[in-house]
């Protein structure tokens, strides 16, 4: 498609989209989060409003600027996002789960800030909630797209969570991939659908990559 006039194909479309690290408190001053700075996410919300549709973000931190037409509903940890995701649920026709959401968060959070001693500090990790797996346990005829972010086997891993998580489609990105991941203003994407089908999307601007991701989720 043409990004600079867009077509209006997802005009009267309900979409939820996620985007940007969780972060997780560990005391008032120190958390554990991951490199995720929400550009994909938000070019997605910025390429689906500009088809006419009509999109909710739910995104975690991140310095990006609000996008005109977009509700952005701003969430910490993985439980908040798990709620304000499960609230908005109804209603939708496309969730795109584009946040790169903690597994695990510290079994307590302290009040005070944890002062230093000798010796090593040990912190428990307790598992978040799969947000796109209980999604996909409760679909329906929603379209539910998830994202993997790999390092190795990156099909086969991606493959793997389509199963897992019921999904229509996951957007695959390969970290070792020159001009793909975290911070970059470009991506290079493996677009997988249900059928195990795999498309390769060359590196290309992160707005123009959430256009073929779009175009994509018309097909599956
Ligand atoms: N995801 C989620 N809730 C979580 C963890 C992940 O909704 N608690 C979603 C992400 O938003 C992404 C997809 O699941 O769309 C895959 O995330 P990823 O971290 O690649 O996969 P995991 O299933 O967490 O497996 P692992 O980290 O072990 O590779
Ligand atoms: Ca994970």
């Amino acid at each position: 498609v043409d990004i600079l006039i867009p077509p209006q194909d997802f005009e009267g479309k309900n979409i939820l989209i996620t985007a940007g690290p969780t972060v997780e408190a560990i005391d008032p001053v120190r958390f554990l989060s991951n490199h995720s700075t929400g550009k994909m996410g938000f070019a997605i919300a910025e390429a689906a409003k500009a088809r006419g549709g009509n999109v909710t973000l739910v995104s975690g931190p991140t310095t990006l600027k609000p996008i005109e037409g977009v509700e952005i509903i701003s969430i910490n940890s993985a439980l908040e996002m798990y709620e304000s995701v499960m609230e908005h649920f109804d209603g939708q026709d496309i969730i795109i789960k584009s946040a790169a959401v903690s597994d695990y968060r510290p079994e307590t959070t302290a009040n005070n800030k944890i002062k230093k001693h000798d010796g090593p500090l040990q912190i428990n990790l307790v598992r978040n909630p799969d947000i796109l797996k209980e999604l996909g346990a409760k679909k329906g005829n929603k379209k539910l797209i998830g994202f993997a972010a790999e390092t190795d086997n990156v099909i086969e891993y991606a493959k793997a969570k389509i199963e897992k998580k019921n999904l229509d489609l996951i957007v695959a990105n390969d970290l070792t991939e020159e001009g793909a991941g975290f911070g970059s203003d470009t991506n290079v994407v493996y677009l997988i659908d249900n059928k195990q089908q795999v498309t390769k999307v060359e590196k290309a601007s992160k707005l123009e990559v959430a256009h073929r991701i779009l175009d994509k989720i018309k097909e599956v």
